[in-house]
């Protein structure tokens, strides 16, 4: 009770711990939504049967762009952020602490989002590239062989980052769920 009284006698301290969790969920929010634009757009695009047969006739360099691009915008940059950013909202009303860690909230935000945009843009631009190079007459393997190890450097750096913005959040909950800081209670949250 006097940690509790504390706190709303102290309101600027406050008020600054509320700013920085609102700030902080509501940038997952708006890339989520900015992701899910992305995707329905190219989604939509995708239909049209120009480019639909664009994608089935370059066969895998076609699938890197229809479902493997847009899945992933939609999926990992569109719903998963969203429950990202929900989960740090809706966290510390339940286990009655602030996140643990809002240096590793940010962090995991920025490898989320630069991760996923750099997929997607790659997969989208070695798509077209390669999809070209086989409508030219060349073999997948042989328009690999083209482009050369850009392609998997571009793919396999975008996925790391992707997976240590889902690692770096995995941890972030583990520790706010598990552990009770320096022994202290727990922390009334705003
Ligand atoms: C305007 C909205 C959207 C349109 C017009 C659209 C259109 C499409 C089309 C044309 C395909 C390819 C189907 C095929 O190749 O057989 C596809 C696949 C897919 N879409 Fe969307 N999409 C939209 C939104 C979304 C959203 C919001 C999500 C996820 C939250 C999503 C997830 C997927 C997935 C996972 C696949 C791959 C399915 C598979 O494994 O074959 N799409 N979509
Ligand atoms: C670090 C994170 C992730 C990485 C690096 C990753 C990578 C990949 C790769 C390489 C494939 C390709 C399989 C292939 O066709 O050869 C794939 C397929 C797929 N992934 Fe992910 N993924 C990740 C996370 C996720 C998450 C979180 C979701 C859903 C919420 C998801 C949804 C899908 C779907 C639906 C497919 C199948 C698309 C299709 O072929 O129809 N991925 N992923």
């Amino acid at each position: 009770m006097d940690s509790l009284a504390a706190l709303m006698t102290s309101p600027v301290v406050n008020d600054v711990a509320i700013d920085t969790d609102s700030v902080l969920i509501l940038k997952f929010i708006i890339m989520s939504v900015t992701h899910l634009l992305i995707g329905t757009v190219q989604g939509v695009i995708q239909t049209l049967p120009e480019f639909a047969l664009w994608i089935r006739a370059t066969g895998p360099a076609g699938h890197m762009i229809d479902p493997l691009a847009h899945a992933h915008i939609n999926l990992v940059g569109g719903v998963t952020m969203a429950i990202m950013g929900l989960f740090y909202y809706v966290l510390p009303k339940i286990v009655k602490r602030p996140i643990y860690s809002p240096v590793l909230s940010n962090t995991s935000f920025w490898f989320s989002t630069i991760g996923v945009l750099g997929f997607f843009s790659s997969l989208v631009f070695l798509g077209i590239v390669e999809g070209n190079m086989i409508l030219s007459g060349m073999t997948y393997l042989q328009a690999l062989d083209a482009v050369g190890p850009i392609h998997h450097i571009l793919i396999i750096s975008t996925a790391i980052l992707m997976g240590f913005g889902y690692w770096i959040f995995i941890v972030n909950i583990f520790m706010t769920v598990f552990q009770r800081r320096g022994g202290q209670p727990n922390a009334p949250v705003a």
